[in-house]
């Protein structure tokens, strides 16, 4: 059996990522198990992390597995190993490896190079685990997701292209409105401009959406940026008043840490009745559960 990989939502069929939500909202009901029993994941972080480190190693001590918490600090990959020989010596001895880092062609690398699965836990160019736990917990609150309007404001990220292949995978329209100069990829506009828009006014992103999302305006590795941005991104903050122009039962996500008060307001970060950031967040335990467990049974 080939080994499958999870380095972008493309690398699974819509039929495929269906089935690992529907498994995620399975396991949340009951959460504990055997079925990684004498199985091992490493996970390498180049970059920091709250949500990603727990969730992975939680979900794999509650399906009877174990998690080996890798830095660049204390590894040779941080002084230098190249990534083909650490992909093949790590993957030797583990049965899947979790890998945050930064260029995406280093996950790639390492994932040609590796005998067991390589799942992306983020790059600067996608972060498709966040995906999952986000159509999951769309799912719970409000059913399919096929065909609603979904309005990402704020800078084209890794987590606005991978709400560009969510939308080809999950089959749902993309609004997405940036500052100049902010834009996501042109290529992924291009190959899927029969559903995903573009425009630099979030009031036309935010019309009769079904689903707003955002996040932080100078991601992991653009620090010195932020004081630049912060003017450039000063007129799309997501708050109460943008959504009035939204659909009545609208949700608001955000994949955390938020900046309150920059790209979202205190204010709509807490109110529940468009927030579920924090369902959201705890939906990345039980989304990454159900997608080792396919990626460990189909390779
Ligand atoms: N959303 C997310 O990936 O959070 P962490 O950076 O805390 O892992
Ligand atoms: N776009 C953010 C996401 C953090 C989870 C970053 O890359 O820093």
């Amino acid at each position: 059996m080939a080994i499958r990989h999870f380095l972008s939502l493309l690398d699974l069929s819509p039929q495929e990522l269906q089935g690992i939500i529907n498994r995620a909202i399975e396991l949340k009901k009951a959460p504990v198990n055997q079925v990684f029993a004498g199985k091992v994941l490493a996970m390498i972080f180049e970059k920091a992390s709250t949500r990603t480190r727990l969730s992975f190693e939680t979900g794999m001590a509650q399906m009877g597995g174990h998690a080996i918490f890798l830095s660049p600090r204390d590894t040779q990959l941080g002084r230098g190993e190249p990534i083909q020989d650490s992909a093949r010596v790590i993957s030797s001895m583990v049965d899947i490896v979790m890998v945050r880092t930064f260029a995406h062609q280093n996950i790639e690398l390492f994932a040609k190079h590796s005998s067991v699965p390589v799942i992306n836990a983020l790059t600067d160019d996608l972060h498709p685990c966040q995906l999952l736990a986000d159509i999951q917990t769309y799912v719970e609150q409000r059913g399919s997701i096929k065909g609603k309007k979904v309005a990402w404001i704020g800078d084209g990220n890794n987590m606005c292209q991978s709400y560009i292949n969510a939308a080809k995978q999950f089959d749902f329209e993309l609004r997405i409105a940036c500052p100049e100069g902010f834009e996501p990829s042109s290529k992924m506009l291009q190959a899927n401009s029969d559903r995903v828009s573009m425009s630099q006014d979030p009031k036309i992103a935010v019309s009769g959406a079904d689903l707003i999302v955002t996040d932080v305006w100078a991601s992991m590795g653009q620090e010195q940026e932020q004081k630049d941005r912060e003017q450039k991104f000063a007129d799309f903050q997501v708050n109460h008043n943008l959504l009035d122009g939204a659909a009545k039962d609208a949700l608001f996500m955000h994949c955390l840490p938020a900046h309150r008060g920059e790209e979202v307001s205190e204010a709509l970060l807490e109110d529940p009745k468009y927030s579920v950031v924090w369902s959201e967040a705890e939906n990345r335990l039980h989304a990454q559960k159900a997608l080792m467990e396919f990626l460990l049974a189909n390779s």
